[in-house]
C-alpha cells in the first residue's frame, strides 16, 4: 500500500493548476516578492505530495528550505512547529541569524541562548519575524508546514505575523491543512488563508483512477477501474489502500470484490497487519502513537517495555509492512495510518503509555512543555510530581510569551488535582497566566487562589496581582478592599508597604479615600520605607499631591520617580504617568522627553511593542506642547499604528487621542475625523475628550465641543485634578460657547479659567486662558499679557497662535501696522512648527492686514512626511536600514521607500548628507 509519502513510485496526476501555483510561489519569493501557498483537503487527497513538490523545486533552486509539521501533541508546545522549523538552522552558530531584533525569538525557538525577563506575545513574534528576515539576508527561502490544523496556535500566530509582512522577503511560505479545518484559534487560520493563494485539491477522475489501478495491477477492465473510482471517491490514498487489499486478497481486478474490501479500508489494513506482524509491533505502533506519531528509538523503548533491540527489529517489520516510513525518527507512513492506530489503543493503556512516556522524557530532561504534553494526557490521579511538572512548563510558556499554552498545563495541574498544601500557589500562577489573555477570567482564578490561599504571604502576593487585574477591569473597590485585607494579615515588612503601595494609587481614584492615600504616602515618605516596587509609585503621587497644593516640592518629586523606574528592567507605567502628568502641568518638557527616550531604549531592548507604543506617545505630547508638530505627528502615527495591529486597545485611546490632536493642529481636521471613526475608540478618558472637542471645534460642530469638555473637566475633577496645565478643557469650553454666541457663558468659563492659571502660577495655562479670555471679550490687553507669559516657556506653537490671534484683534482696531508685525512674527512661528492651519489662517489675516500675500514655501525638510522624517534621522544617526525598521517595528522594506523619498524630496544622494540637511 502506498500510504507513504516519502517515495513516489507513481507520477503525480491531475495537479497541474496546483503545482503551477506552488510554483509561481516558490518563484516569486526567488524574486524577491515573498507569497504564500494554503492547501486544503480532506486526508489523502495528496497535500503533502503537492509540498512535497514544491520543496523539491525550491530545493533544486537551491534554496534554503525549512520544514515542519504540526502533530496532535505538538499542539500543546508552545511555538513547537516554528521551532521545528528552524531548529536545524540552530545546531552551530547561528549568531547572525539571531542578530538585532532576532534574538527577541530566542525563548521560543532557541530556549538555552535567551536572555532573562519575560517576554509579550509581540515581541516574539517580531523575534521569529526578523530571524526569518535575517535568513532570507542569505538567500531564498521556502518555509513548509504540513498539517498545519494541528500546528501550535502560537505557531500560527508566528506565520501570520511573517506572512503579513512577508511580499518584502524572498521567503515563501506553504502550509498544508487538513479540512474541515477545526484549529483551537479559526481567526489565525482566517488570516493566513486569506493572505494566501488558496489551493484545493479535487478528487482525482476516473480516468486518473484508471492510471493508478493499471500502474499497480496491470491492464484492467474498466468496469473495475470504475467501481474503484466510486469506492474511494477519486481519494488517491483510498485508492492505493483499496488497490493494496484486492492483491493482498488475490482476487483480481474482479468488480465484485471491490465492494466488500472497500469499506474502512485503512483501518481494515492497518489491523489486518499488525495481526500478522505480532505483538512486538503492535506495541512499537502504540507508542509511536503515543508519542505522537513521530518518536525517537529510545522513547519507543521506554513506552512499549521492550528493549532496544526488540524494538528495532519490530521497527524493521512495521517499515516493511508499510505502516511506518523508513529511517529515523520513527514515524507512521501516514496520518491515516496513526489514526488507526491510535484508535486501536484503549483509554487505560493510553492514559499509562502517557505516563511512561513523560517520566522518560522528565529523566532525560527534556524541556518541561515536552514533558508536559504528555502530562496532559494522563489521568488525573492526584500526582504531585504531575503538578509539580506541569507548573514548571507552564512557568516555560508564559516566559516564552505563550501565556494560553501556559493556562493549558496548569488548568490541567488544577485538575490533578495538586496537594492540598499546594492549590493556592498552583491557582495563582493559573490566575495570573490566565490574567495575560483575559483579565475578567484571571480575576476569578485570582479571587479563588485568594479564598483558598492560607498563608499571609502567599495571600500578599495573589491580592497585589489580584487588585491589579481588578483596577484593569475598573473593580477599583474590590482591589482596594483585597489589598486591605492581605494587609491586615501581614506583619510590617516589604510586601506590607508593597501592598499599602498599591492601595495609595488606586485609593487616588476615590474621592472618599483620596486624603487618606495622601497622608500613607507623607508617612511612608517620611519614615523613609518606600517599598522597591510600589516606591516609584508613591512619589508619583506624592508629586501630584504636591503639585495640586502649590507645594514647590512637586517637580523634583516627579522627578525622582521617573529616575527610579527608569532603572527598573521595565519602567512602570503607573509611575510614568502621573509623574509625567505633574512635568507636562508645569512645562518642565525636558525631563519628560528624556523619560521618552529611556522608555523607547528600553522597549527596544525588550521588543516591548506595548511599552514602545506608550513611550512614542509620551515624546509624541512633549513634541506637541513644544510646538514641534511634524515630530509629534511621526510619533503618534507609528504609535497608532502599532496599537492598532497589536490590538493595544488600552493604548490605543491615548494615540489615537494625540494623532487626533496634532492633525486638527497640523490643519487637517478632516483627516482626524477619518482618524477618530475609524479606529472605533471610545469612552471617556479625559485626553481623549480632549482632543475631540479640539477636533468638533475645529469642525464647527460647537454644540458637541462644549459637552466634551465639559465631561473632560468632570473626569478630571472626579480623580482629583484640578491644576489647569494638564487639558485645556475650561478654555475649549470658552471658545465653543464664543463660537455659539453664547457670550455672557464664555466670559463667565474664560474668566474661570484665567482664575485657575492665576491661582496655580501656572504660565501657560493662564496664557491660554488670557488668550481666550481676549477673544472672547473683544480686548487687546490680555493678548498681551499672554505674549509675555508665554516668552519663557517651551510652548512654541501656542505662542505662535498668541501672536496671530493678537495681530488680527489689532487688525480689527485698525492697527494695521502693529498688527502686520504681530501676524509676520505668528506666521513664521506657526510655520516652523509645522502648523499649517494657523500659517494659513496668518495669512488670510495680513493679506486683510494689507500686506502682500505671502505663501510659506514647503520644502526641503519642511516636505517631508511624519514618516519619512522619522526614518531620516535614525538613518542620519548612522543605524543601517535593518536597524532602522527594527527600531521602529516595521520592515526593511517600508524603509526603504520612505528614504527614496526623502532622498528625492532633499535633493541628497546618500545617508551621509542626511545630517547636514536635517
Ligand atoms: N495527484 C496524485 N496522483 C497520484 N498519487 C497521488 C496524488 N496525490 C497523492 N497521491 C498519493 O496518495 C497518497 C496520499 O497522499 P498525501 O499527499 O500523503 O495525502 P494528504 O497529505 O492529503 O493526506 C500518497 O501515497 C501519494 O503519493
Ligand atoms: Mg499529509
Amino acid at each position: 500500500m502506498a500510504v507513504t509519502s516519502t517515495t513516489h513510485a507513481t507520477a503525480i496526476l491531475e495537479r497541474d493548476r496546483e503545482l503551477a501555483a506552488l510554483a509561481a510561489v516558490v518563484d516569486s519569493a526567488r524574486a524577491g516578492r515573498g507569497a504564500l501557498a494554503w492547501v486544503e483537503g480532506p486526508p489523502g487527497i495528496g497535500k503533502t505530495r503537492l509540498l512535497d513538490a514544491a520543496r523539491s523545486r525550491a530545493r533544486a533552486a537551491g534554496d534554503t528550505v525549512l520544514a515542519a509539521r504540526g502533530g496532535r501533541l505538538e499542539r500543546d508546545f508552545a511555538f513547537g512547529v516554528v521551532r521545528g522549523l528552524v531548529e536545524p538552522l540552530l545546531v552551530g552558530a547561528a549568531d547572525d541569524l539571531l542578530a538585532g531584533a532576532a534574538r527577541l525569538s530566542a525563548p521560543a525557538v532557541a530556549p538555552g541562548r535567551a536572555d532573562s525577563g519575560d517576554h509579550d506575545t509581540a515581541s516574539t513574534l517580531h523575534g521569529i519575524y526578523w530571524l526569518v528576515a535575517n535568513l532570507a539576508e542569505r538567500g531564498p527561502v521556502l518555509l513548509v508546514v504540513d498539517d498545519a490544523h494541528v500546528a501550535d496556535a502560537s505557531s500560527l500566530r508566528a506565520l501570520a505575523y511573517v506572512a503579513r509582512r512577508v511580499a518584502e522577503l524572498p521567503v515563501a511560505i506553504v502550509l498544508a491543512a487538513q479540512s474541515p479545518v477545526d484549529h483551537v484559534e479559526p481567526a489565525v487560520v482566517d488570516a493566513l488563508r486569506d493572505a494566501a493563494t488558496v489551493l484545493l485539491p479535487a478528487p482525482l477522475s476516473p480516468g486518473a483512477v484508471g492510471e493508478l489501478v493499471d500502474a499497480r495491477l496491470g491492464p484492467s477492465p474498466a468496469a473495475f477501474a470504475s467501481a474503484c473510482h466510486e469506492a474511494t471517491g477519486g481519494n488517491p490514498l483510498l485508492v492505493a489502500a483499496l488497490l493494496d487489499a484486492v492483491l493482498e486478497a488475490g482476487t483480481g481486478p474482479r468488480s465484485e470484490s471491490v465492494a466488500e474490501l472497500a469499506p474502512g479500508v485503512v483501518a481494515a489494513f492497518v489491523a489486518r497487519r499488525l495481526r500478522e506482524t505480532g505483538a512486538d509491533a503492535a506495541a512499537v505502533a502504540d507508542a509511536v502513537a503515543v508519542l505522537g506519531g513521530s518518536a525517537e528509538l529510545r522513547h519507543v523503548v521506554a513506552v512499549s517495555g521492550l528493549d532496544a533491540e526488540r524494538v528495532a527489529r519490530a521497527a524493521e517489520t512495521l517499515v516493511a509492512a508499510r505502516l511506518l516510513a523508513p529511517g529515523r525518527p520513527l514515524m507512521f507512513g501516514h496520518s491515516l495510518v496513526e489514526q488507526a492506530v491510535t484508535d486501536r489503543i484503549g483509554p487505560a493503556e493510553r492514559h499509562r503509555a502517557h505516563r511512561r512516556a513523560a517520566a522518560a522524557l522528565a529523566d532525560e530532561e527534556a524541556s518541561a512543555e515536552l514533558v508536559a504534553t504528555h502530562l496532559l494526557r494522563t489521568e488525573a490521579l492526584g500526582d504531585p510530581t504531575v503538578v509539580a511538572g506541569l507548573r514548571e512548563a507552564g512557568r516555560v510558556a508564559l516566559a516564552k510569551g505563550a501565556p494560553e499554552t501556559a493556562c493549558l498545563y496548569l488548568r490541567r495541574a488544577v485538575a490533578e488535582p495538586p496537594p492540598v498544601p499546594e492549590r493556592a500557589a498552583v491557582l495563582h500562577e493559573l490566575g495570573t497566566a490566565t490574567a495575560r489573555v483575559s483579565y475578567r477570567e484571571g480575576v476569578e482564578l485570582l479571587e479563588e487562589a485568594f479564598a483558598v490561599a492560607a498563608h499571609p504571604i502567599r495571600r500578599g502576593l495573589i491580592a497585589l496581582e489580584l487588585a491589579r487585574a481588578l483596577s484593569v477591569t475598573l473593580a477599583f473597590d474590590r482591589a482596594l478592599h483585597v489589598l486591605d485585607e492581605a494587609a491586615a494579615g501581614l506583619d510590617d515588612g516589604e510586601l506590607a508597604r508593597e501592598l499599602a503601595a498599591a492601595s495609595v494609587s488606586l485609593a487616588r481614584r476615590d474621592p472618599a479615600r483620596r486624603a487618606a492615600a495622601a497622608e500613607l504616602t507623607r508617612t511612608l515618605r517620611r519614615d523613609g520605607r518606600l517599598p522597591p516596587q510600589g516606591g516609584p509609585a508613591l512619589l508619583a503621587f506624592a508629586a501630584l499631591d504636591a503639585l495640586q497644593t502649590g507645594d514647590p516640592a512637586a517637580p523634583d518629586l516627579a522627578r525622582e520617580a521617573l529616575a527610579t523606574t527608569l532603572r527598573a528592567y521595565a519602567p512602570d507605567p503607573g509611575v510614568v504617568l502621573p509623574a509625567t502628568m505633574v512635568l507636562v502641568a508645569i512645562d518642565h518638557l525636558d525631563p519628560v522627553r528624556a523619560c521618552a527616550e529611556g522608555m523607547l531604549a528600553s522597549a527596544r531592548r525588550r521588543g516591548s511593542t506595548y511599552d514602545f507604543v506608550s513611550a512614542s506617545v509620551l515624546r509624541a505630547q512633549t513634541r506637541y506642547l513644544a510646538g514641534d508638530l511634524t515630530e509629534a505627528e511621526a510619533d503618534a502615527r507609528l504609535a497608532d499604528g502599532l496599537a492598532a495591529e497589536h490590538e493595544v486597545h488600552a493604548a490605543r485611546r491615548y494615540t489615537v487621542a494625540w494623532l487626533v490632536l496634532v492633525l486638527v493642529e497640523r490643519g487637517r481636521a478632516d483627516e482626524a475625523s477619518a482618524v477618530l471613526d475609524s479606529s472605533g475608540v471610545q469612552g471617556d478618558l479625559a485626553y481623549l475628550l480632549a482632543a475631540r472637542g479640539r477636533l468638533r471645534l475645529a469642525l464647527g460642530r460647537h454644540e458637541e465641543a462644549v459637552a466634551d469638555f465639559l465631561t473632560c473637566g468632570e473626569r478630571l475633577a472626579h480623580r482629583g485634578i484640578h491644576h489647569p496645565g494638564l487639558l485645556p478643557w475650561q478654555v475649549g469650553v470658552a471658545s465653543a460657547l464664543h463660537a455659539l454666541g453664547r457670550e455672557e457663558e464664555a466670559v463667565d468659563a474664560a474668566d474661570q479659567a484665567v482664575r485657575a492659571g492665576r491661582e496655580f502660577a501656572a504660565p501657560r495655562a493662564l496664557a491660554l486662558a488670557l488668550l481666550t479670555r481676549g477673544l472672547v471679550g473683544g480686548t487687546v490687553e490680555p493678548l498681551r499679557e499672554a505674549v509675555t507669559l508665554l516668552g519663557p516657556t517651551p510652548a512654541r506653537l501656542e505662542l505662535a497662535r498668541t501672536h496671530v490671534e493678537l495681530g488680527a484683534s489689532l487688525r480689527r482696531a485698525n492697527q494695521r501696522v502693529a498688527a502686520r508685525a504681530e501676524l509676520a512674527v505668528g506666521q513664521d512661528l506657526a510655520a516652523r512648527c509645522g502648523a499649517d492651519g494657523l500659517v494659513e489662517r496668518a495669512r488670510q489675516e495680513l493679506h486683510a492686514a494689507g500686506a502682500r500675500p505671502r505663501r510659506v514655501a514647503v520644502t526641503g525638510v519642511g516636505a517631508l512626511t511624519a514618516g519619512e522624517r522619522r526614518v531620516a534621522e535614525l538613518a542620519a544617526d548612522g543605524l543601517s536600514n535593518r536597524e532602522v525598521a527594527q527600531a521602529l517595528f516595521v520592515t526593511t522594506k517600508t524603509v526603504e521607500t520612505h528614504l527614496g523619498h526623502v532622498y528625492r524630496k532633499l535633493g541628497v544622494t546618500g545617508r551621509d548628507e542626511l545630517a547636514t540637511r536635517l
